[in-house]
């Protein structure tokens, strides 16, 4: 391990190789107008085919596809929308910039997805949808079957925040991001495939797929004409990004397998480790997106797989405690995530040889620390 300990492994980083050149360059070469078109075609019809979606309608970013869905769905300024209050911050401002105001609710301390019994506790007469994130791929304890008829009961349409779950399955067969009105993910860089920037919607209801086409582009009722029935704006997609999504779509089952062979790695070597736990992640069905942990003494440990040229992220604050919102609340599960969550080295390109080291690294500090 010599070597490895003067190498620096990231907690991420991005993967991009000559399969994505060769596809932008011969692109290029076609001399297209680099707006959506063809490519985007074919990269929304790709997403469809492995997510089992009847529509698939790509868009800049993962943040703006959750904001397009909260309008086709009728949220409007004011209305109430519940958020996790574990969740990336895009999620809750997706809704902001509409006008509409999240609510947050904690989530279970097994799968840090939305607690439903909080969620149920949290509904009134302004609430006008329910935003389920899929947190690192994987689905609620409480079982998305109970999401749905919660939904049902109370006409308050579920829509999924998939960002950080492509390649994840509902234990039924379906994909994360279909058992709601419309699902969302994103592409940013890094994810579980990325087109640098980069977002889709997906749903099997044709009239939110009509809204959602329209709505990412400027309103207009056919392909490149300017007869506008409805208002809408320019969320589009370009060819660049496609030529990059169509190439990574064909990388993806590798990486779906090589990210679920980390995670059992991980948890294999560090089992005896008591001061690491694991989220409960069901490996049959999802895909970890990146290794999320709860650790003791998580400062502590940071600093000294820095110095081991290991590099790790704390997992995201409370939001309702971001300067941005500052909303009191009690949320036990999201506050302990904020104290002790840590996301130790993730990419798909990580050697068994690299894990085993981080792995060693962690147990050492922990034996050290009993050591004193
Ligand atoms: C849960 C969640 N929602 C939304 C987003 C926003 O996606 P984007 O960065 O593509 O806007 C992210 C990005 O990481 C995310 O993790």
């Amino acid at each position: 391990m010599k070597n490895m300990e003067k190498a620096f492994i990231p907690q991420m980083e991005p993967w991009f190789g000559q399969e994505e050149k060769d596809e932008i360059n011969k692109y290029l070469d076609e001399g297209g107008w680099i707006t959506e078109f063809k490519r985007t075609g074919l990269f929304e019809e790709l997403l469809a085919d492995y997510t089992g979606a009847r529509h698939c309608i790509v868009v800049n970013n993962g943040t703006i596809s959750l904001t397009l869905a909260a309008i086709a769905c009728g949220i409007g300024p004011g209305d109430e929308v519940i958020v996790p209050n574990y969740t990336m911050i895009a999620t809750p401002n997706s809704v902001k910039m509409l006008g509409a105001v999240p609510v947050f609710v904690d989530v279970e301390p097994g799968t840090l997805c939305l607690d439903i019994e909080k969620v149920q506790k949290a509904i009134n007469s302004r609430t006008k949808a329910i935003m389920l994130v899929s947190a690192n791929g994987r689905y609620p304890d409480a079982g998305i079957a109970a999401f749905e008829a919660l939904s049902a009961a109370t006409g308050i349409p579920l829509l999924e925040d998939a960002a950080q779950s492509l390649g994840s399955f509902y234990p039924d067969g379906r994909h994360i991001g279909l058992a709601g009105k419309v699902g969302s993910f994103s592409f940013s860089a890094p994810k579980v495939i990325s087109t640098g920037q980069g977002g889709a919607l997906v749903t099997n209801d044709d009239e939110i797929a009509f809204k959602l086409r329209r709505l990412k582009d400027f309103g207009r009722s056919g392909g490149g004409n300017d007869v506008h029935d409805s208002i809408g704006f320019n969320f589009k997609f370009t060819e660049l990004q496609a030529c990059v999504g169509i190439v990574q779509m064909q990388k993806l089952p590798w990486r779906v397998e090589r990210k679920k062979e980390i995670l059992r790695l991980y948890r294999t070597l560090l089992q005896s480790c008591s001061e690491v736990h694991f989220f409960n992640q069901d490996l049959e069905f999802t895909t970890p997106w990146f290794i999320d942990v709860n650790v003791k003494q998580r400062h502590a440990l940071m600093y000294f797989l820095k110095e081991a040229g290991i590099g790790t992220r704390v997992m995201y604050p409370p939001i309702n405690r971001q300067l941005a919102y500052q909303v009191h609340g009690s949320y036990p599960v999201a506050a302990e995530v904020g104290e002790r969550g840590l996301w130790l080295p993730s990419a798909a390109q990580l050697t068994d040889g690299e894990i085993t080291y981080i792995c060693k690294s962690i147990l050492s500090f922990f034996d050290g620390i009993k050591g004193n």
